[in-house]
């Protein structure tokens, strides 16, 4: 039998080796350690690979970086690996620390960027499903197709068409089991350890997560209320030949802001130009306030370079996790391919559910009451925040604000103490690629009410201005 001799990737075996000099106690707790240019140019290799490799020992907390002063080994990990009674010692893993805040059980709950369930239409749904089994009474004796159900993605195909003049065909749809499953399976499908991608700082950390996994490396790409820097962006393009570049661009999950619609059309000649596919999460475009946001940035694509997600799980219904990729029909194969490792395809049944309460004008009405209970739990919120000296940006759609608070306050202990009060938010490093942005946090007005946001806030700045 032939033995196949596998080679780690050069990233992680300087991860190993940062890793080993750490656990071996020969780097301490608070020593400072070699910076990324002159670990590069002691192994003859691109700093981008030693900057990975630290982005990876960040991320599992066994280094954390010193704005400016550079990289240094962390305390808070308990050395165990001398415990042999335990195999697993490492696993290539990537944590989702999202994931990891959201499952405190709280009182206070604005870390989840979730519609409040009291303010869906759950008596309705129920007796809706009935009537489903009614109109497919084998609903449940067959597997739907990988790409989805044929019905919906005629439907949807159709909705783009009329909404946003959108150019696609059902056979350019792919049903996934919500957005981040969208995320995962570009992820699989297209990036390895040797690829640079770019994404927005801040970005969506869990879209973070699912990209490390893959190894790839990171290049932020800055966001501001007026848009992007084009020329920042076209210079890493032509430079670090990014394979992608993942963008959330209308109600930009954590900031808020929306990509203004010329630098939408103007993004799409740079993806052509430097050949870098652009992957577009929508996961909040009909949560607008007053104004419909830009159509989205697919629209301008002729060529094949925008993989478009459109998430729906956020506000139709979030139990039913529905998500459509669109996208050129050769990238939409390779994306069958790796669905068809993992699951097969989405369940039948919830697809069916969905499509006919999508096109019901029963979902209208609810997503207009939606906007307006929306608009005003982000009003409440900020009329608490009105009473410091935080910044943030009043968004014009989406669940959050994105609050910069004095560097006085510390976000890292304010999480602690606030967990401890039934509090929870989620600390802007968990958004930034370079795992910085420390005074900055992500507050959720969507999933409490108007007298819990009133309550929940009072508290949450009472200890903050405890801390400064
Ligand atoms: C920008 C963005 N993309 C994707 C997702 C995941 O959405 P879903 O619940 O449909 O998987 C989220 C969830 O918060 C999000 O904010």
């Amino acid at each position: 039998m032939a033995i196949i001799k596998q080679t780690l990737p050069l990233y992680q075996q300087v991860y190993q080796d940062i890793l080993s000099r750490i656990q071996s106690a020969e780097w301490k707790s608070g020593d400072k350690l070699p910076s990324v240019r002159t670990l590069a140019r002691e192994r003859g290799i691109h700093r981008l690979t030693v900057l990975k490799a630290y982005q990876l020992l960040m991320n599992d907390d066994w280094v954390y970086v010193k704005d400016k002063s550079g990289y240094y080994v962390g305390s808070q990990r308990q050395y165990h690996f001398t415990d042999h009674s335990n195999p697993i010692v490492h696993s290539l893993v990537q944590k989702n620390h999202l994931s990891e805040i959201h499952q405190a059980d709280v009182t206070f709950q604005f870390s989840k960027a979730l519609i409040d369930p009291a303010l869906l239409p759950n008596q309705f749904f129920s007796n809706y499903v009935k009537d489903i089994f009614d109109k497919y009474p084998k609903v449940l004796s067959t597997y739907a197709p990988l790409e989805g159900d044929f019905e919906l993605c005629t439907y949807l195909a159709q909705f783009f068409h009329e909404k946003h003049t959108l150019p696609v065909n059902p056979e350019q749809i792919l049903i996934t089991s919500g957005a981040q499953q969208a995320i995962h399976l570009i992820a699989e499908a297209f990036i390895s350890s040797k690829d640079v991608i770019l994404m927005e700082r801040p970005c969506y950390g869990a879209a973070m997560g699912a990209f490390r996994q893959q190894g790839a490396s990171i290049i932020p790409v800055d966001i501001f209320q007026s848009g992007y820097d084009l020329s920042q962006i076209e210079s890493y393009m032509k430079e670090y030949k990014p394979k992608l570049f993942y963008c959330n661009p209308t109600f930009h999950n954590p900031a808020g802001y929306t990509i203004p619609d010329e630098q939408r059309k103007q993004l799409v000649d740079l993806a052509k130009d430097y050949q870098c596919f652009i992957v577009e999460d929508d996961a909040f475009y009909d949560m607008y306030f007053d104004e419909e946001p830009p159509h989205p940035i697919y629209k301008y694509d002729t060529d094949g370079y925008v993989i478009y997600i459109r998430g729906f799980s956020k506000y139709i219904a979030p139990g039913l996790r529905i998500a459509a990729i669109t996208c050129h029909p050769n990238i939409k194969k390779d994306l069958l391919s790796i669905r068809s490792l993992i699951d097969n395809g989405s369940p039948l049944l919830t697809q069916k559910i969905f499509l006919h309460y999508f096109q019901s004008e029963r979902m209208r009405q609810h997503i207009e009451k939606l906007r307006i209970a929306l608009q005003i739990r982000k009003e409440t919120m900020e009329f608490e925040l009105r009473k410091t000296s935080w910044k943030w940006v009043s968004p014009s759609g989406g669940f959050n604000l994105w609050v910069e608070c004095p560097s006085s306050i510390s976000i890292e202990k304010l999480l602690k103490e606030c967990l401890d009060a039934s509090i929870s938010f989620v600390p802007g490093s968990v958004c930034d690629p370079k795992n910085e942005m420390n005074h900055y946090l992500r507050l959720s007005y969507s999933y409490n009410n108007e007298g819990q946001i009133h309550e929940g806030m009072k508290r949450l700045i009472s200890i903050a201005e405890g801390m400064s």
